[in-house]
């Protein structure tokens, strides 16, 4: 898989950096997401005004919606630090315990794919989330005690793309919980003409809605699509984006009109060719376009879900009406080049 992809479900090579000079960093300047970003600020108002430690949080949404982003503006509305890790990377209750022993009173922990997190680490946060304390068992069989190691209060914020993945007393421990969807297109051209700006780059209007309305709703593939507008514009125009020049760049990266890209269509190309429209299983997909099914289930399909061009039912996945009119023009062509002949 090449590393470079537009819409990979991780941050790339030197994206932690740029990306991070890209990310707001108070709620104020935070773009989209009205509600989520209406319950945090009360939630943040009422922390600060009792003087205590805010409730334990869980953002869940598609990647690249920006729940590190909020778990960090979080932490600097509430005046706090914030320390960071991911579910995969707690690998056992030690490595939890000596993360929890070490936060400072207040401190913001945020735990990425916390749906990853293992059950006998799971175990240890049920207590540290509900009464700030660790219960650690000392020896084996009838005389093994019960240490209980208190804990300063904090904050957990976890992140997951797969809320459903999360155990019940897991997910009944967060108090807030927030669902981040995917953005309008025009919240999508602010966030680009934002980052455009901070990245000192000549934008016309039009050429941040062209970008915008095929980002997938999401401000990293936007960020990504600018870069690589930015790059087209210099070499190919005089270095101004305006909507001609990121049409062309766009074209260029076989981005089509509804943002989708190679895999996207691979995928209901797949569902309807191979599998005569469905429904088929994911495992069966995934192996069809060569890519891993959390990459699936995760990255591809919501986009798709939310553009309708897929069903999701009991038995598999299912192209709708729609992915046949979406394709339609390619398929003519391909029929008529003999492409999708099975025999
Ligand atoms: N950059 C990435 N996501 C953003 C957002 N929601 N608001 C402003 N800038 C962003």
């Amino acid at each position: 898989m090449p590393e470079d992809r537009l819409i990979s479900p991780h941050m790339l090579g030197d994206e932690d950096y740029s990306e991070t000079s890209l990310r707001p960093l108070r709620l104020s300047e935070y773009i989209g997401q009205d509600k989520v970003k209406e319950n945090i600020s009360i939630f943040v108002a009422a922390a600060r005004e009792r003087a205590e430690s805010l409730d334990h949080v869980l953002l869940s949404g598609p990647p690249g919606l920006g729940k590190t982003t909020l778990a960090t503006i979080i932490a600097g509305e509430i005046g706090r630090s914030i320390r960071k890790t991911s579910g995969p990377a707690i690998e056992r209750p030690g490595d939890l315990a000596a993360i929890l022993t070490n936060l400072e009173p207040g401190e913001v922990l945020f735990i990425d794919e916390i749906h990853r997190l293992n059950r006998s680490v799971e175990e240890i946060m049920y207590p540290a989330m509900e009464d700030y304390a660790i219960d650690i068992i000392i020896g084996k069989g009838p005389g093994a005690r019960t240490l209980r190691i208190e804990l300063p209060p904090f904050t957990l914020i976890g992140a997951t793309t797969r809320p459903g993945l999360l155990t019940s007393p897991l997910r009944d421990r967060f108090g807030i919980n927030c669902r981040l969807d995917f953005y309008e297109t025009t919240d999508l051209e602010k966030i680009i003409t934002r980052a455009a700006s901070i990245l000192n780059l000549d934008i016309e209007p039009g050429g941040a809605h062209e970008i915008a309305r095929r980002a997938r709703g999401t401000p990293r593939v936007a960020n990504r699509l600018l870069k690589r507008v930015r790059d087209f514009a210099l070499v190919r125009g005089n270095g101004r984006i305006d909507r001609d020049i990121a049409r062309q760049a766009l074209e260029m990266m076989e981005i089509d009109e509804a943002g989708l890209d190679n895999v996207d269509r691979m995928i209901l190309e797949a569902i309807i060719v191979k599998f005569g429209g469905g429904p088929v299983g994911l495992e069966t997909l995934s192996a069809c376009v060569s890519e891993e099914s959390d990459t699936l289930s995760d990255v591809y399909e919501p986009y798709l879900l939310k553009l309708g061009l897929i069903q999701k039912t009991p038995r598999g996945r299912m192209a709708t009406e729609l992915a046949y009119r979406h394709l339609g023009h390619r398929f003519n062509q391909s029929l008529n080049e003999g492409l999708f002949k099975e025999d």
